[in-house]
C-alpha cells in the first residue's frame, strides 16, 4: 500500500512536535518545511535517526522548497509567530495573517486535494482565513483549538478526580481564547459518571477556569514561546483520525453556515473527522446560557474578522 504524505509548514516547536508523533506512530511521510533555512533539515534529519527506535518506515525530510511538500494527503500549518508573556492572541494578528494567505496558497498549489490542519494562532481568524483564500470546500480547513482546549480539561479532571485522562469525556467549544472558550461542563463524565457525582461544584469552577488559561499558564512559565507538548500530540491524532478514516469526535474551528444559529463565522464546534476532513458537525441541544455565550463568542470573533481584508 502506498505511504500517505503529510507536510508540515513551520517547524518549530509545535510543527516538529507533530512530526515526531507522526514518525512515532509511523503514520505517514513527513515533510517539514519552514522559512528559517537549514532548520527544518537539521530536524528532520534528526528524527529520522530516530527511525529504529521510533519504528519508522517512510521518509522525514526538511526543506524551504514547496516542490517538495507535493501531493501531501494532509498539510498542518503552524507557520507564523508564537505568542510571548503578555501578548494577547489578537497581537499577532496581522503578521500571521500575511503569512497564513502565503502559506496556503503556496500549499494548496502543489497538494491541490489535501486536507488543511490549521494550528497558527489566532486560530480561529487564520482557520477562517484560510477557508477563504484557499476557496476550498470547508471540511478541507480544519481548525485546531477546542480539541486543544478539551484535553486540557480531560487531563486536569483526571487529576482532580484521581483516574486515568482516558476515561474521562469532556467537550470544549467555542472560540480559542480565555473569555470566549465554552467548557461543556455539563456534559463532562468519567466513563459515563457525570463529574458532578465526582466532584464539588467550586472544584469544578476551579477547573474550568484553569482550562480557559492553561495557554496563558504555560506561556507565562516557559517566558519564551508557548505550549508544543500538547498541541503537538492531539494534532497527530487528528491526522490519524483523517489518514485512517477513524470517524473520531474532535471540537474543531470550522466555518459555520448556519449551524447553532451562526453564520460566515469560524468557530470550533463538535466534528466527525474521516477521510473527507470534516464529514459532519455535530448539532447538540445547548442550554440558553450556553447558546447566548457561544453567540457572543462569534460575535467577537466576527469583530475581528470584520477588521481584515480577506
Ligand atoms: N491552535 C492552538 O491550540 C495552538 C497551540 C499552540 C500554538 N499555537 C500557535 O501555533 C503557532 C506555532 O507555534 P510554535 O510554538 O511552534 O512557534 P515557533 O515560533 O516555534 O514556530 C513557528 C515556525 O513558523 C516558521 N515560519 C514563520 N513564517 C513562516 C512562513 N511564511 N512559512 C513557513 N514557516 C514560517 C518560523 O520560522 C518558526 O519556525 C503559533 O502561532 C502559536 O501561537 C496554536
Amino acid at each position: 500500500m502506498k505511504r500517505r504524505k503529510v507536510s508540515i509548514i513551520g517547524a518549530g516547536a509545535v510543527g516538529a512536535t507533530v512530526a515526531q508523533h507522526l514518525a512515532q506512530k509511523d503514520a505517514a511521510d513527513i515533510i517539514l518545511l519552514d522559512v528559517r533555512e537549514g532548520m527544518s533539515q537539521g530536524k528532520g534529519l534528526d528524527m529520522l535517526q530516530a527511525s529504529p527506535v521510533y519504528g519508522f518506515n517512510g521518509i522525514i525530510e526538511g526543506t524551504s522548497d514547496y516542490a517538495l511538500t507535493s501531493n501531501s494527503d494532509v498539510i498542518v500549518i503552524t507557520a507564523g509567530i508564537a505568542r510571548k508573556p503578555g501578548m494577547s492572541r489578537k497581537d499577532l494578528l496581522s503578521t500571521n495573517i500575511k503569512i497564513m494567505k502565503d502559506v496556503i496558497t503556496k500549499a494548496i498549489e502543489y497538494s491541490p486535494e489535501a486536507i488543511i490542519i490549521v494550528i497558527s494562532n489566532p486560530v480561529d481568524i487564520l482557520t477562517h482565513t484560510a477557508y477563504k483564500v484557499s476557496g476550498l470546500p470547508r471540511n478541507r480547513i480544519i481548525g485546531m483549538s477546542g480539541t486543544l482546549d478539551s484535553i486540557r480539561l480531560q487531563s486536569f479532571i483526571a487529576q482532580a478526580v484521581g483516574v486515568s485522562a482516558s476515561d474521562v469525556v469532556v467537550m470544549v467549544i467555542g472560540a480559542h481564547g480565555k473569555d470566549n472558550m465554552l467548557p461543556l461542563m455539563r456534559l463532562a463524565n468519567v466513563k459515563g459518571i457525570p463529574i458532578q457525582e465526582l466532584l464539588d461544584e467550586s472544584t469544578i469552577e476551579r477547573l474550568e477556569k484553569r482550562t480557559r488559561e492553561a495557554g496563558a499558564e504555560i506561556v507565562s512559565l516557559l517566558k519564551i514561546g508557548s505550549a508544543f507538548y500538547a498541541p503537538g500530540a492531539i494534532t497527530a491524532e487528528m491526522v490519524e483520525a483523517i489518514l485512517k478514516d477513524k470517524k473520531r469526535v474532535f471540537s474543531c474551528a470550522v466555518f459555520l453556515n448556519g449551524e447553532y444559529g451562526i453564520n460566515d463565522c469560524t468557530l470550533a464546534v463538535p466534528v466527525v473527522l474521516g477521510k473527507e476532513g470534516i464529514e459532519r458537525i455535530l448539532e447538540i441541544n445547548l442550554t440558553e446560557e450556553e447558546r447566548m455565550r457561544l453567540h457572543a463568542a462569534a460575535e467577537d470573533v466576527k469583530k475581528t474578522i470584520d477588521t481584515i481584508e480577506l
